[in-house]
């Protein structure tokens, strides 16, 4: 069996079966290893993704789930690495290790797409569920406001 998948903008046919978590249809069978592996749980946020704009932990969606839904995956948040976030990001040199900055960038940017003027009571509220083992928390939320025009 396959299933049609619309992933950054373009369509495949995946052959994955349809439980797969879609965090494996993306890293395994389509070979896009920017979304991270970590709790496997819907604890940490690292596998974060879009679907259809809104932030979902791809370890915890089946690929049956996604439906005609369109999944962004960092590699697909921009063509070239300009999207205000990950200018920030890198303005302000948010990442440690790195290796959850993938779904953090999707997160804020999922919130931002949602609430162009986040307060931090909206980025705490929007930003809980990813963590950062290196505790990058307070670079992430001053990315979230520049990333927003207001830093
Ligand atoms: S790997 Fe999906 S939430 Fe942790
Ligand atoms: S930058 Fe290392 S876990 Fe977040």
């Amino acid at each position: 069996m396959t299933t049609q998948l619309s992933l950054n903008g373009r369509m495949f046919t995946v052959k994955s079966d349809p439980d797969t978590p879609l965090l494996w249809v993306i890293r395994d069978e389509l070979g896009m290893t920017g979304t991270k592996f970590s709790c496997g749980a819907g604890l940490c946020g690292a596998c974060t993704v879009h679907l259809d704009g809104a932030a979902v932990r791809s370890c915890q969606t089946p690929l049956s789930a996604v439906g005609g839904r369109k999944v962004t995956t960092i590699e697909g948040l921009s063509p070239n690495g300009e999207h205000p976030v990950q200018k920030a990001w890198v303005a302000l040199e948010v990442a440690q290790c790195g290796y959850c900055q993938s779904g953090q960038i999707m997160s804020a940017a999922a919130l931002l797409a949602k609430h162009p003027h986040p307060t931090d009571a909206d980025i705490d509220e929007a930003m809980n569920g990813n963590l950062c083992r290196c505790g990058t928390y307070n670079r992430i939320r001053a990315a979230i406001h520049r990333a927003a025009g207001k830093a």
